[in-house]
């Protein structure tokens, strides 16, 4: 896919369906037991992974007002303790979230016994992270080599357990947190800095009991859970996605004379570290018309063009724009000056090694750009000339490579485009119809 340079951004943009939220929803409509209704489910690779697991899983699905980008579902779960066992493996596909929320449920099962696999990215993301909270609480659970891909779960009777979590994960927390429902006494999931809270949330609506305690140091939160007979959601209306918006803010920051107006985007604030580390840069965002939608803050955000500054992006800001922090490696490029991330040695178990394949990229681009271990540094020499970006079959690498061709000078080939389909397969519709030519 060649993206040639922009002249501006320019228009209105409602940005497609939280990612995050859709797969969660999904997940707790199948371990309901009334029907529940899920308004502005994300269409994508991910989430249609989701939907077929719960299927497997006994959950029915009713697919109303089919639009390109999004569902209006109707599902009818099997009840907390009722998760059939199909004859083969559930595929995840190339979804994360999917790979560590389900063992959470299906281990707590009591009984039965289930696979779960996905594809080449997943068999390569580790899973003891799960695998070793949910053997404390007693489940019995099995990987290939200790940490990999293809999981098998038996479910057993659980106890709840206090757990630290080693790595600041909302994936981690989350899978804790449904296993903590089916287990005996209570749960509690202690993280130091703040992770996404959209599971709490979610719980919350569904009558779980649910306390978060957010007393000590700035981020640090415990969670505590208990066990619950039967989740009572009704209805979850999902906000738009902040991490695929967030593209487009940046296209619009970085091309001149560019001005973008985001409709209805969600703005928790364990999703939006970007607006924090983008307005220090110097960013020209607004936000205006706020309002609240089944417990998530959305607003509607005005973006101009901006010249930029460095920053750094510090070890407790990283959950918090843990997916966005390609495109800070990106606005880093155009900054005067060195911006830094430190402390994001996780960006190496995403769906590529993000640190890896971040800095390959955009130094094939011309941008002067040094890996670290835990992050990376960019000389910001006030533009990109651009080349070919090869996407590592990583979506967000290959949206990345779009919005550095929209901002170049020469354009850019994305080798591997149709990666963007996984979250955002309405990307490149939107991107030509808020880009105007040269
Ligand atoms: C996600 C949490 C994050 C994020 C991922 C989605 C979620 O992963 O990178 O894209 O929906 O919980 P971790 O929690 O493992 O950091």
């Amino acid at each position: 896919m060649q993206i040639e340079p922009a002249a501006r951004i320019a228009g209105t943009y409602r940005p497609p369906p939280d990612k995050s939220i859709s797969h969660r929803a999904a997940l707790l409509a199948a371990m309901s037991e009334k029907p529940v209704r899920i308004r502005n489910y994300l269409r994508s690779g991910d989430t249609a992974s989701t939907i077929a697991a719960i299927h497997e899983l006994g959950a029915t699905i009713e697919d109303h007002e089919p639009s390109a980008r999004s569902a209006d579902l109707l599902v009818r779960g099997v009840g907390l303790r009722g998760a059939h066992e199909p004859p083969g493996p559930i595929d995840v596909g190339n979804a994360g979230t999917l790979m560590r929320l389900l063992p959470g449920w299906l281990a707590g099962q009591g009984r039965g016994r289930w696979t779960i696999d996905g594809d080449e990215s997943i068999r390569r993301r580790p899973i003891d992270r799960v695998v070793a909270p949910l053997r404390q609480m007693g489940a019995t659970l099995d990987c290939r080599e200790a940490r990999l891909p293809p999981l098998i779960v038996e479910g057993a009777a659980l106890v709840g357990i206090h757990y630290e979590l080693p790595v600041p994960s909302a994936q981690v927390k989350s899978c804790v947190l449904l296993a903590g429902l089916l287990a005996t006494g209570k749960t509690v999931v202690a993280e130091r800095v703040a992770t996404r809270d959209h599971t709490e949330i979610l719980l919350s609506a569904a009558g779980a009991r649910l306390t978060v305690n957010k007393s000590g140091q700035v981020g640090a939160a415990t969670v505590t859970v208990e066990p619950l007979e039967r989740l009572a959601l009704e209805q979850v209306a999902v906000p738009a996605d902040f991490s695929s918006a967030a593209f487009l803010i940046v296209a619009a920051t970085l091309v001149p004379d560019s001005e973008l107006i985001v409709k209805e985007v969600g703005v928790n604030p364990t999703r939006t570290g970007l607006l924090r580390v983008m307005e220090r840069m110097g960013a020209r965002i607004e936000l205006h018309a706020s309002h609240t939608l089944d417990g998530e803050p959305v607003v509607d955000l005005g973006v101009r063009h901006a010249s930029l500054v460095a920053t750094t992006v510090e070890p407790a800001e990283v959950p918090l724009t843990i997916d966005e922090l390609p495109l800070v490696a990106l606005l880093g490029a155009f900054a005067a000056g060195t911006t830094v991330v430190r402390g994001a040695r996780e960006l190496r178990q995403k769906e590529s090694d993000r640190i890896a394949t971040v800095v390959e990229g955009l130094r094939s681009l011309g941008a002067s750009i040094e890996a670290a271990a835990d992050g990376f540094s960019v000389e910001g020499s006030g533009g990109l000339r651009g080349g070919a970006l090869e996407a590592a079959g990583d979506h967000r690498l290959a949206m990345l490579g779009a919005v550095a061709g929209l901002a170049s000078s020469e354009g850019v080939e994305v080798r591997g485009f149709e990666a963007s389909a996984v979250s955002y397969p309405s990307f490149l519709s939107d991107l030509q119809a808020l880009r105007v030519r040269n």
